[in-house]
């Protein structure tokens, strides 16, 4: 596997599971695949999860890693062609890429949408120069439009936790104070998209996914509706895609708190377990109440993040071979 940002990128979805079963049995089963190499993780924004879980990821794999955080204690970067640098930004990332990519055999990247700009950001422009001047495999640890460990880990909680074949999972937007990007609910909607689950978005309008990850999954305005037989929920805030309404790209068009995940909305599932990536803001996503509650799984979740990373890491080292 040379880059990871796709769902497609992984290939079959039940050979990965089982991939991550095997992992999460014996962790160090593969740590001879990361001997003599090292992974890059260069991190343009903040992270807890995405910055932990890789790096045990790695060793469990036997790789070394280097932890980059850009813009604190490096050089500044400049990522757009043709800018007077006269600002400042000491360093461009068309010469940092290459020479950070000198270091290491595989290059992880964290680089959040702008959220001003809907084509510099669906084109995933700094994801894209760190995959065309590299020369190394590249994966996302969230980008502009995508964060694909978080949904593989998604995955693999829903798989361990479902008690039926083809599970109802509904994805609800919920209120948040500031504008977030579209990366998680894209990728969240592409991989069950992918998976073999019965998916419902629900949102208020303004707020539609782009169909480059949304497809044709049943969208749902209403919802306490989209909630109702649900196995799993798992919410989610994100500013609005600009799909319907380009000029509101990025913006919080909604701040409507009857859309905080409760147990009003909860008592209509059919005993859903509740999910979400993290961070999150208590009582404007979730209540307290459901998010402590005995069908959260938001700890397992992020636990599973290890496995995700791992068996995306190995796919990468195998490659390498
Ligand atoms: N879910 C997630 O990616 O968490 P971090 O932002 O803390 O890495």
């Amino acid at each position: 596997m040379k880059t990871f940002l796709h769902v497609g990128d992984i290939g079959c979805l039940q050979t990965a599971l089982a991939e991550a079963r095997e992992i999460k049995a014996d962790r160090y089963k593969y740590e001879h695949l990361g001997h003599h190499r090292t992974a890059l993780l260069i991190f343009f924004n903040n992270s807890l999860r995405t910055r932990l879980s890789t790096q045990k990821a790695a060793r469990n794999l036997g790789l070394d890693v280097i932890v980059l955080d850009v813009n604190q204690g490096a050089w500044k970067l400049e990522t757009e062609r043709g800018v007077i640098m006269d600002g400042d930004k000491s360093e461009h990332l068309l010469e940092a890429i290459p020479v950070m990519a000198s270091y290491c055999d595989l290059i992880g990247v964290r680089t959040f949408a702008g959220l001003t700009d809907r084509e510099a950001d669906y084109s995933e422009r700094i994801l894209g120069q760190f995959i065309r001047y590299s020369g190394k495999p590249v994966f996302s640890m969230e980008s502009a439009t995508a964060h694909p460990l978080q949904a593989f880990a998604d995955l693999i909680t829903i798989e361990e936790h479902r008690d039926k074949k083809r599970p109802k999972v509904v994805l609800t937007w919920a209120p948040h104070p500031r504008a977030l990007p579209q990366a998680v609910p894209n990728s969240f909607a592409e991989w069950m998209r992918a998976a073999d689950v019965d998916l419902v978005v629900t949102h208020p309008e303004g707020y539609e996914l782009d169909p480059l990850f949304v497809g044709d999954a049943r969208v749902e305005y209403d919802q306490m509706r989209a909630f109702e037989g649900a196995d799993f929920v798992y919410a989610k805030n994100w500013s609005c895609p600009g799909v319907t309404r380009p000029a509101d790209y990025g913006q919080v068009i909604n701040r409507d708190m009857s859309w905080t995940v409760g147990s009003r909305q909860m008592a209509v599932t059919n005993d859903a377990h509740f999910m979400h990536c993290l961070p999150v803001r208590r009582n404007m996503i979730v209540t307290d109440d459901v998010i402590e509650g005995p069908r959260s799984l938001v700890i397992p979740e992020a636990a599973n993040r290890e496995i995700s990373a791992t068996v995306v890491l190995k796919r990468i080292l195998e490659g390498l071979q």
